[in-house]
Formats: structure tokens, sequence, C-alpha cells
């Protein structure tokens, strides 16, 4: 009999098995579709993003149309509007441009298809119904508040050379970084503790189109060429993310001569700058666990499918020209080489052989 029951046990238990493994590896066909559109494949973030979200999305019993736009606008919208067409649910987007999506947007509007921005705000439409995203002020201040602290500038060191780099100026976040960072070290520039060699500090004059490593890269060897070439010593570089700072290390690896290094912030801890901040060409960057965003939006998702109130921490923060739009902000957390171990491998987000 004890033989029999535990056959019995054992069957079922198998069975609950394989029904489980059946749902969590396909949602059904007639399941509610889902679009994710991401802005490119060329930053490794986003990669992590989509497919942290299409398989969280597909675990919930979601389909998932994922697609990445190549930086370029057009393909972005025609993206969208085959989503709209498809008979999609929700619209979860990551925009290229921020303020070029109202056209596209106005047609998901009249389906009633409700649309979450991902990480950034998509800007005049008021066809967007909620963000998620980190609290993109505090990365900025983190920055900001990293190189006083690096510089000893609140014990009134100083003065110190100091250039700036930040991203797209379509992407609504710059105006958090740049502006969250310049908000610490704003008043060292005014008191001459801090002084920019190249007179750049405006942050349209050291905004980077689409984010991109080479532009960068460009832009600080024209720098170091007309500022530094005669030995002057960069004490520090605010750089908004990791792309731009790699193209600033880029340049410094081939025309820097002082033996002082710069102070370089970053953010995303993307693979392609750990080597250079565990070997110290950047003192720091700013991680933003994808897995977090992406299963707060899963929950937003859900919560919409379901009639019911998502997930929401801040309602006064975002306004994106049509009014305040409800938004989850996540945290994000420093990271340099005395933290990146705890923060990066041991959390699974990466193994120690990608930094080879
Ligand atoms: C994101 C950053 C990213 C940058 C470039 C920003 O909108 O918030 O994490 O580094 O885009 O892709």
């Amino acid at each position: 009999m004890k033989k029999f029951l535990a056959i019995i046990l054992a069957l079922t238990l198998v069975f609950a098995l394989a029904a489980c493994g059946q749902s969590a590896a396909k949602p059904a066909a007639d399941a509610a579709l889902v679009g994710v559109a991401m802005p490119t494949k060329d930053l490794q973030r986003w990669n992590q993003d989509g497919e942290n979200m299409k398989a969280m999305l597909e675990k919930a019993g979601y389909q998932v149309d994922l697609q990445y736009g190549a930086n370029d606008i057009a393909t972005q919208v025609s993206q969208l509007e085959n989503m709209i067409a498809n008979g999609c649910k929700v619209l979860v987007i990551a925009s290229i441009d921020g303020d070029s999506l109202g056209t596209v947007l106005a047609q998901a509007k009249e389906k009633n298809i409700p649309v979450i921005a991902y990480d950034r705000l998509i800007m005049n439409s008021d066809a967007v119904t909620y963000y998620a995203t980190f609290d993109n002020w505090l990365v900025g201040t983190k920055q900001g508040e990293f190189i006083e602290a690096a510089l000893g500038l609140k014990e009134g060191k100083g003065p110190f050379n100091i250039e700036f780099i930040t991203g797209d100026p379509g992407d609504n976040n710059i105006n958090f970084f740049f502006d969250g960072a310049m908000s610490v070290l704003q008043p060292y520039l005014d008191s001459g503790k801090l002084v920019c060699p190249s007179g750049q500090t405006e942050k349209a004059v050291v905004a980077t189109a689409n984010w991109a490593t080479d532009a960068a890269q460009a832009r600080f060897e024209n720098i170091l060429a007309t500022n530094y070439a005669d030995g002057t010593q960069l004490d520090a570089v605010l750089a908004s993310n990791d792309s731009t700072a790699l193209g600033v290390e880029n340049a410094l690896a081939a025309a820097y001569t002082n033996s002082v290094y710069p102070v370089i912030t970053g953010q995303d801890c993307d693979v392609a700058i750990m080597k250079n901040l565990i070997e110290g060409r950047q003192a720091m960057s700013v991680f933003k666990d994808t897995r977090t965003l992406a299963s707060k939006v899963v929950e937003m998702v859900d919560a919409i499918m379901q009639g019911k109130e998502p997930p929401i921490n801040d309602t006064k923060t975002y306004d994106n020209g049509t009014g305040i739009i409800p938004s989850y902000l996540c945290e994000p957390v420093g990271c340099t080489v005395d933290n990146y171990k705890e923060l990066l491998i041991d959390s699974g987000y990466y193994t120690e052989d990608q930094f080879k």
C-alpha cells in the first residue's frame, strides 16, 4: 500500500511539474499581446532590458512583440504602427527621441491602448499612461557627489580642472542626469574651486548625439589637443553614462600625458567599461539593475490588464508637457571597484569572466 501511494505521489509530481514547465515556456496562442519597443541593440543595457522583459512577460502568460529601433526614429515609429495594427493590448516604449512619437501614439490612444514609457519619458504626448524608470535625478547627484568627495571639494580643496559630457539631446533623462550632477558641482564652478579649461559647461554643448562612444571620443580628442597638450592636469570628467565615459577614456589613452589621471564617472555598469573600472581608468559607475525595472513594468502591465492600480511611487516629478505622468522610480546604486563584486557578481547580474 505504502509503495502504491509513493508511486501515485511521484506521478502527480511529474504531471504537476510538466504542466508548470509548459505554461512557463509558452504562453497560450490567444494570450494578450504586449508590444515592447527598445531603442537600439548597440548598447548592452537595452538588449538586457528587452530580453528580461520578454522573458518575464512570457512567464506571466503574455505574448510579446519585442522590437529594437536601431536608433532610427522612423524605424521605431513604424514598429509601433505595426504593434498597434497587430492588436497589442499594452505598449512599453523606450523611445529613441522622446519628442517624436506624438503622431503614432495618438493612434494608440484612439484605440485605448495604454502606453508605458520605459526608462525615458515620452514628451508632449497625452497618450502616455505611466512611466517606469530609475530615479534619474539621483543618478546625477550621485555622480556629482562622487566627484565632490573624490576631490575633497567640501573640505575646501582646489582649484581642480574638470570637463563635462552628457548624452543625447532628445533624451529627457539628460535633463535629470546632467542637472542633478550640476546641482552639486555648479557652486564649485562659481567659487572657482572647479575650473573648466575648455569652457564647455552648457548642457547643449556637452551633449552627445545617440550617446555614441565615437562622438564622445572625437570631442575629447579635441578638448585634450586644445587645452591639455602642454601637460595641463585634468582632475575630473563628469560623464553621464558609460558609453560616453568610454569615449573619454579612449581619448585619454591616446593623448593624455600628465601622470595624474582624472576621476571619471559613468552609469550602467556596462561590460565594456568594467575592465576600465577594475583597473582604475573609470572611478565609478551607477548600477541600475534592469531586472528590477523590467519586473516593475511586468507588474504594471499585469495590473493594467486586470483593471487594477499599477505600482506608482512618484506623482510629482515627471511632467511630459501634457501634465504629470504617474511614475515608478527604481533606486540606482553607486558602483566602484570596492563594491562591484557584491553588486554585480554576487547578485548574479554578471559573471566575473565577462570582465576579462
Ligand atoms: C539611460 C541610460 C543609458 C543611456 C544611453 C539613457 O536614457 O537611462 O541608462 O546609458 O540612455 O543608452
